[in-house]
């Protein structure tokens, strides 16, 4: 400590010894990774009460504060990069994103606009596009890279509404003469639609929730029917959200007869491919792409399904321009450092200051190239066929939706004849309650780590690949002990 500057930043020799002892961290996290346990089993709490709660007034060592990364936050952590995260939807994390995410931190740039990050701004439209010709977008899509899908679908809708009801930007929607508008998709959409519409004054309940048919897509003839319906009440129906990957169980929605209904109706098109719009670099998948063209806006979250660390997500707009119109504002104190721009990327939407996104993606894409990434894929749904036969062979499960992308929902049904002769009631909830149980107790062992969810109210566990480090061997070992695990609850 005595060697420190009272000011400025770490010597420089210091500074490289600790990156140096950082990167041998890193390295050894990685390589140690498989022997954590997946998930803590400590109480809510219990990891700020081993901490300070008084802020530090003095400065402290690096090593120790690494010391105490290693002691207190990584017991703590759900380890989502562990090869036996099996929850949500797997989570690309790998060497070259790690890398593109350590090149991001010393340059620390404001991507706000491109004087101000021309290096910044040109990476964010070059990876941008790379992206619309790997999912094969047309060229009138231009995309802008947020942190979430969330973010993304709040900005299309804020499109929409614009086109549907002229100077909302300027007055708003109160004390003037507007109808209440709608918003479509499927009971298997994301909860992201219903966030936009809080937050664009739409209304959580102007969100309609279409059925959806055996195989989780929207019902078409159900959309039809819920716009008949709302158009005989003076509604105005404003879009609809057409899933490609829906959360549960990656159901694809049937996207141009969706998109017929959205050009008869004059409503926006959104595609959420959050998950699943990834797939589309696969030829085999290209089928999930049927219709983009015709979208208003499409999403896709590389750190999903591209392998670019959390947070990256795209938003395509066809015709970038009609985001611009709705959030283009320039404070005078930047009227400077806006002209001559290639782009500003403050423009596109509600932020300002914006992270330098483009360069970790740049650095995973290049690394892996998009047959790197196709492989990785293609091994996931490799990993997944296997699951799904071994469930098939095993009487006492069933798959309890169709497996379109690396996400397989299952479920115990073991119980179920014995309880139904006990009334229907009873049979329903033991058994739900088995296959929660069965979750619970696999998370809190540390061993593996899957989820559950609910499919036409009934619960099922839910297992998603992503991870670059799950191999057959893992794969194996977490269908043993569900096994295992199911066996001793009976
Ligand atoms: C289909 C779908 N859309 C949107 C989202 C929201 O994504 P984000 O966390 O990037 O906001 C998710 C999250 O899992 C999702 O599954």
């Amino acid at each position: 400590m005595q060697d420190q500057p009272q000011l400025g930043d770490t010597p420089p020799e210091v500074f490289r010894q600790q990156l140096h002892q950082l990167a041998d961290w890193i390295a050894d996290f990685r390589e140690g990774l498989g022997k954590l346990r997946v998930a803590p089993n400590h109480q809510p709490g219990a990891i700020r009460a081993a901490l300070p709660a008084q802020p530090p007034e003095e400065g402290e060592a690096f090593e120790k504060i690494l010391e105490d990364i290693d002691r207190l936050i990584v017991p703590g952590m759900v380890h989502w990069s562990h090869p036996m995260f099996l929850g949500y939807f797997g989570w690309p994390q790998t060497g070259p994103g790690i890398l593109g995410e350590i090149a991001t931190a010393p340059l620390n740039v404001n991507a706000m606009t491109w004087r101000t990050s021309p290096a910044a701004t040109e990476l964010e439209t070059l990876v941008v596009d790379w992206v619309r010709q790997w999912i094969g977008l047309p060229e009138e899509f231009g995309g802008v890279v947020y942190d979430t899908a969330s973010v993304g679908i709040m900005h299309a809708l804020a499109v929409a509404r614009e086109e549907a009801a002229p100077s909302t930007r300027k007055l708003g929607l109160t004390g003037r003469d507007l109808p209440r508008f709608r918003v479509y998709t499927s009971d298997q959409a994301h909860s992201s639609v219903e966030k936009a519409a809080i937050a664009l004054g739409l209304g959580e309940e102007n969100v309609q929730r279409v059925p959806t048919d055996a195989e989780f897509r929207m019902d078409v003839a159900a959309l039809r029917v819920t716009i008949e319906r709302d158009l005989a009440e003076k509604y105005k129906p404003l879009a609809a959200v057409a899933t490609v990957g829906t959360t549960s169980t990656a159901s694809v929605d049937p996207i141009p007869e969706i998109a017929k209904i959205c050009l008869e109706h004059k409503m926006w098109l959104h595609v959420d491919g959050a998950y699943g719009g990834g797939f589309a670099i696969l030829p085999e998948y290209r089928w999930i792409t049927k219709s983009w063209s015709e979208a208003d806006s499409v999403v896709i979250n590389p750190h999903k399904t591209l392998f670019v660390p959390l947070d990256f997500s795209i938003l395509y707009v066809s015709n970038l321009e009609r985001l611009r119109r709705v959030f283009a504002l320039v404070p005078e104190y930047l009227r400077g450092d806006t002209i001559e721009a290639e782009k500003n990327y403050m423009d596109y939407g509600i932020q300002l200051g914006r992270r330098f996104r483009a360069l970790k993606a740049w650095v995973i894409w290049r690394s892996l190239g998009r047959a790197g990434m196709a492989d990785r894929l293609r091994d996931q749904m490799r990993l997944t066929n296997l699951l799904v036969d071994w469930i098939k062979a095993d009487k006492r499960f069933e798959l309890a939706a169709p497996v379109v992308m690396p996400v397989v929902c299952f479920r115990l049904v073991t119980g179920d004849e014995s309880s139904r002769r006990s009334g229907a009631k009873a049979d329903v909830s033991t058994v739900d309650k088995l296959n929660g149980e069965i979750v619970e107790r696999i998370n809190a062992s540390g061993r593996a780590y899957l989820t559950q969810t609910k499919l036409r109210g009934r619960t099922v566990m839910r297992i998603g690949f992503g991870n670059v480090l799950t191999t057959e061997d893992h794969v194996r070992a977490a269908w043993e002990l569900i096994q295992e695990t199911a066996g001793s609850g009976d």
